[in-house]
């Protein structure tokens, strides 16, 4: 299974990170020096893919800048000998090949998704939520990628979550076949914690082959009215079969403002400068808020 291209759906509001993300693509907020989308599509290209379809609406073209060449600032930048710099941003036009597609109106995932079936074509492809972040050694698109070549079925990121968040997210049911990675034979989105069928979540990973958008065209609207991809998914997997693999790694998910300046600290203390400085004020911060109530 060769797989080039990835499909990143940016067209939602981004509501959870008002009013930060009032005029800003929720997408390129920063976590420490680079917006959360660049984590994302670095992630797709150390796992081998190399076009990114940008699935977006008017307010979002900032997005498909950041992988652009910006010809202006590289010549101030070269000017005044940052060279460093100057590799930096040039470095972030070089990493993908960019589409954009327009999602016109907000239906739902698996629609976001649907918009994208012009420009994949007729091979499998990757599909990534742009707020999940993973970091781990084996990048998590090639984590699937890797269980896709060997299983030759789609196949999609999971991890536990604690019973009470279950209602978040999709949630599968599946026989565990090899280590980590379970045979799927039902999924829903958003359950209530009592009709969940276990605590395995959808994360935002999906390695998929091109008849899911035969489903998503067919299924109905689902949870929250909205055509869901799980729902499509669910479909998909009663016919051909379809894999989940239990993601290794660290997760964070951009839009939960926890996981936001978690991950923010987390990326800035691998900085060598900065992690004095930084420990030092965080370990005063926790003198100072000695009793902070847990989850
Ligand atoms: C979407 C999917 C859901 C998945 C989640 C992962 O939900 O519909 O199945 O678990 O992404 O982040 P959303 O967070 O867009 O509501």
């Amino acid at each position: 299974m060769n797989i080039r291209k990835v499909v990143i759906p940016v067209a939602g509001w981004g509501t959870r990170s008002l009013p930060a993300s009032k005029n800003i693509p929720k997408e390129m907020l920063p976590i420490y020096n680079k917006p959360v989308i660049q984590y994302v599509v670095e992630e797709a290209m150390h796992s081998g893919v190399t076009d990114v379809v940008f699935v977006t609406n008017r307010e979002k073209s900032v997005i498909e800048d950041h992988f652009d060449y910006n010809l202006q600032l590289e010549s101030v930048l070269e000017r005044a000998g940052k060279m460093e710099l100057l590799g930096k941003v040039r470095e972030v036009a070089e990493m993908v090949n960019v589409m954009a597609v327009r999602q016109k109106k907000q239906l739902g995932l698996g629609h976001a998704v649907l918009c994208a079936e012009n420009a994949v074509g007729d091979e499998p492809f990757v599909v990534m939520v742009g707020d999940d972040l993973i970091i781990n050694d084996v990048p998590g698109v090639q984590q699937l990628v890797d269980v896709a070549r060997a299983g030759k079925k789609p196949v999609i990121g999971v991890m536990e979550v604690p019973p009470h968040k279950v209602d978040k997210y999709g949630i599968i049911a599946g026989k565990e076949c090899g280590d980590g990675v379970y045979e799927i034979t039902d999924m829903v989105e958003k359950p209530a914690v009592d009709k969940a069928p276990s605590n395995l979540a959808i994360i935002g990973r999906y390695v998929l082959t091109p008849d899911i958008f035969r489903h998503l065209r067919e299924i109905k609207p689902g949870h929250g009215g909205e055509i869901q991809l799980t729902d499509a998914l669910a479909s998909l997997a009663k016919e051909r079969g379809m894999l989940a693999v239990k993601l290794k790694g660290e997760r964070f998910d951009a839009g939960d403002w926890v996981d936001y300046l978690t991950a923010n600290l987390y990326f800035a203390l691998k900085e060598e400068q900065l992690q004095p400085k930084l420990l030092a004020r965080v370990r005063k911060m926790l003198v100072d808020y000695p009793s902070g109530r847990g989850e």
